[in-house]
């Protein structure tokens, strides 16, 4: 299944995802045609396709927005959240916004519209109003909408920050971030009031006659996974997984860009708890990487000396938890983050504005200011795919948008299918291993070694059948002390990630092991 981000017409502020038609195709990208020829193709190559949903805000260039913009008693006001001026205040001075909520893409997440003197919500980029769901107009338009392209015959939504569309309608202010200056408001539109009523809607208006072939997949930022349980429980008929952010926010300290090492004994709490939570009821999607998260490979793994078997290892850990997994372009080359030096490399809104409000409002140094975007910066995962060592990798032979990662001559997909020993091949055997091993598919989960900083170890067990995973997160060597060590060694080995094999469970850097064994029942 091939998911998409946003190919909609946008004025493209935040890659795609301010979108000014929701029923078009950007011209960068091609046409509706092209785009309907595509859907064939997949359909003919047995997979299907999903497309990217951006409905809690659109682009300021919609003209949902224009109208509603256009005059307090526009017909289309309420679809976007208006408000006036906090009482007692000037329109336009500071500390006027309705509330002191901080944007995710940095500053107030109220703008002053002039022609009317309000202000407008936008929880990301000031291009990107939210849309107000508590009107019913507002729904049925989203839904009007969706079912167009499931008539085209796409295969179902990634549906972009689902979890924010519910909002507290009395708007009350947040508590007041460490830098004194805003609130966060996230209390009032995280999983809010209604979210559970509007998908539930959204499943029988749109969803329930194709239920059975389309993916549906939410967004959802800081999903509790008590949340997680109720939104993809079938039972209910909301959504049929969630993208939920701990795994990646362990790396995190006062904000994103205030980066802390990850300690393997936390990743393994938390996919741990996740994958216990939605053992009986729900569902996993399991990833490491998407368009908003750095490099794996260099973000949890070695993308220098061991940059091959971290690489493997990280996709070998991933690919055998209980779930579904996603591979985001590049991840099966093992493509590392970019090596970006200036602020004139970067070109994502989040990093852009983050880099303005940090230099201009808090006077941070900028060196201090680049180190953190050279970590955590969305464009590492943003740079063109690498299909050959040519200039251009391949990706084009104008100029590219952003710049090719220099490492283009080494790591590619030309080089990666031609050598059997490659991190895509390595993806090639795991997916197929998931295809031919029902315990991969739907067997339990039982994390082992909870307290070991540095080999991740876990059995999946469907009736007699059992695998046992172990995997060195270190460059030094481990011994994987799992229970029943020894039966364990001298069982099938079923995939690793080194080309030789030794004897025991002592694992060399960055080892990951695979043993199978059927099991007395
Ligand atoms: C989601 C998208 C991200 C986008 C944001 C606002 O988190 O994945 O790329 O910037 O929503 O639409």
């Amino acid at each position: 299944m091939l998911w998409l981000s946003p190919i909609y017409p946008s004025p493209q502020d935040d890659n795609g995802y301010d979108i000014s038609d929701y029923q078009g195709v950007d011209p960068v990208f091609g046409t509706l045609p092209e785009f309907d020829a595509l859907l064939t193709e997949v359909h003919r190559r047995g997979m299907r396709l999903v497309m990217d949903l951006v409905v809690n805000h659109t682009s300021d260039k919609h003209p949902w927005f224009t109208e509603s913009r256009s005059a307090v008693d526009s017909p289309q006001r309420d679809w976007y959240w208006w408000r006036p001026a906090r009482d007692g205040f000037e329109v336009g001075t500071p500390g006027a916004e309705p509330t002191n909520w901080v944007s995710l893409f940095s500053g107030s997440a109220w703008q002053l519209d002039d022609a009317t003197g309000e202000y407008y919500l936008h929880l990301f980029s000031r291009t990107q109003p939210d849309l107000n769901w508590e009107n019913a107009q507002v729904r049925q338009a989203v839904y009007t909408m969706m079912r167009w392209w499931l008539d085209r015959g796409v295969d179902g939504f990634r549906m972009d920050v689902i979890n924010f569309i519910s909002k507290d309608v009395a708007l009350p202010d947040g508590p007041r971030l460490p830098d004194g200056l805003l609130g966060d408001g996230s209390s009032s539109y995280i999983s809010g009031p209604r979210v559970h009523e509007f998908l539930q809607e959204m499943h029988r208006e749109v969803f329930a006659e194709h239920a059975e072939r389309l993916l549906v997949v939410g967004e959802m930022p800081r999903v509790t996974v008590e949340d997680a349980v109720l939104f993809t429980d079938p039972a209910r008929g909301e959504v049929d997984m969630v993208f939920q952010f701990e795994h990646v926010g362990l790396d995190h300290g006062l904000s994103k860009w205030d980066h802390r090492p990850l300690r393997l004994t936390d990743l393994k709490a938390s996919l741990g708890r996740w994958q216990a939570a939605l053992a009986e009821k729900g569902w996993n999607s399991l990833y490491w990487n998407n368009h908003d998260q750095p490099r794996v490979v260099s973000r949890f793994g070695d993308d220098g000396r061991y940059r091959v078997e971290s690489a493997k290892l990280l996709g070998t850990v991933l690919h055998l938890h209980r779930g579904t997994p996603y591979v985001y372009q590049g991840e099966e080359l093992g493509m590392t983050n970019a090596p970006f030096q200036a602020i004139d490399d970067y070109r994502d809104i989040e990093s852009l504005n983050h880099y303005a409000y940090e230099i201009g409002v808090r006077r941070t140094p900028p060196d201090q200011v680049l180190a953190a975007l050279w970590v955590k910066s969305r464009d590492n995962a943003r740079t063109p795919v690498q299909w050959d060592p040519s200039a251009h990798a391949g990706f084009t032979t104008g100029t590219p948008w952003i710049p090719v990662n220099p490492n283009r001559t080494e790591i590619n997909a030309a080089a990666a299918t031609a050598d059997p020993s490659s991190v895509w091949h390595h993806y090639r055997r795991l997916i197929k291993l998931r295809h031919h091993e029902p315990v991969v598919a739907v067997g339990d989960f039982t994390m082992l070694l909870p307290d070991d900083e540095r080999v991740y170890a876990f059995i999946r067990r469907l009736e007699d059948v059992a695998l046992l995973v172990v995997a060195n997160f270190s460059p030094a060597k481990a011994d994987a002390a799992v229970p029943d060590a020894a039966e364990w060694a001298v069982s099938e080995l079923v995939l690793g990630n080194y080309p030789d094999v030794v004897e025991g469970l002592r694992l060399r850097p960055w080892e990951a092991r695979i043993y199978r064994r059927t099991l007395a029942s």
